[in-house]
């Protein structure tokens, strides 16, 4: 902690103690906050249907290299990269961001600016703040997304998150194959768990990848056995970042005898 202290000092910026302790803590939330509960709902969605956590295994198998003696040895099991870009999990983690992560992107409006709005035009005054919660806005619209209550594992097959958030601005870049429309037009950003913009999120990639390989690795060394029955999401923890369940998940888990 001191050493971060330090770093923070050598920035040439006149941080205060105070000032450092809150920005420390806000990168302590903001790593821990999000992605414990995303694994949580990544791991009981595929847990609680058989057949799923089939087909994850079956396609996960591709990316396999070798057999370790030791269980939870995930990078000598598997060949990485591949693994990271295995399209089941990849669409499971994009489906559990859509349905669970609740987070603002707060901006503050530095001078008086004209927001279009599904075709209607809001005035953003100076000195006030703007809010956008990417799940009410979009993740749950209905439009959009057909059922979007529901977690469905290949919703986002065949499509980038990353492009979706950063990249689809730019007219010449490569279309991702899968689109999301409303009313006809393809929605570009329709995807928003990490913000965007100059705050977008800078550990999604981290965060993604976190959520894959853990889920990754409690799936190939572990058995388990699972209520089918999800336990609800706590919409009282809307705005603060992924939303946990509402009640307990008990399961029972037992390590595989191969892997
Ligand atoms: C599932 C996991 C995560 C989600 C859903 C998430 C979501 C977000 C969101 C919505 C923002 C605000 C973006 C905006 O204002 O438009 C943000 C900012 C930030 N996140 Fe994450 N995050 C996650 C994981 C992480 C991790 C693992 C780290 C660090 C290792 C991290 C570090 C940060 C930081 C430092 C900011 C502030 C960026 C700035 O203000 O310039 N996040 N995140």
């Amino acid at each position: 902690m001191h050493h971060r202290v330090d770093l923070w000092k050598t920035r040439g910026k006149d941080y205060t103690l105070r000032d450092i302790g809150m920005m420390e803590l806000g990168f302590l939330w903001g790593s821990q906050a999000n992605t414990v509960p995303s694994v949580f709902w990544m791991v009981a969605n595929v847990i609680s249907n058989t057949e799923l956590q089939q087909e994850v295994l079956q396609s996960m198998s591709s990316s396999r290299k070798g057999k370790s003696s030791e269980p939870f040895a995930l990078t000598e099991d598997f060949e990485l990269a591949s693994l990271l870009a295995d399209p089941i999990m990849l669409s499971c983690t994009s489906e559990v961001l859509r349905m669970y992560a609740d987070s603002l992107s707060i901006r503050h409006v530095e001078k008086d600016t004209v927001l279009q709005v599904d075709g209607q035009e809001f005035l953003a005054k100076k000195g006030t703040n703007v809010i956008v919660s990417g799940r009410a806005a979009v993740h749950m619209d209905e439009d959009i997304y057909n059922e979007p209550e529901k977690f469905k594992s290949k919703r986002f097959t065949n499509h980038n998150l990353e492009k979706t958030i950063i990249k689809l601005d730019n007219a010449n870049e490569e279309v991702q194959k899968k689109t999301f429309s409303k009313n006809g037009v393809v929605v570009r950003h329709n995807l928003l768990p990490f913000g965007g913009g100059a705050a977008l999120c800078p550990g999604r990639t981290f965060a993604s990848n976190e959520i894959l390989t853990f889920t990754a690795t409690l799936l190939t060394y572990l058995d388990f056995k699972a209520p089918a029955q999800l336990p609800s999401i706590d919409i009282t923890r809307a705005g603060f970042g992924v939303l946990p369940p509402s009640t307990s998940y008990m399961v029972e888990m037992s390590l595989k005898k191969e892997f």
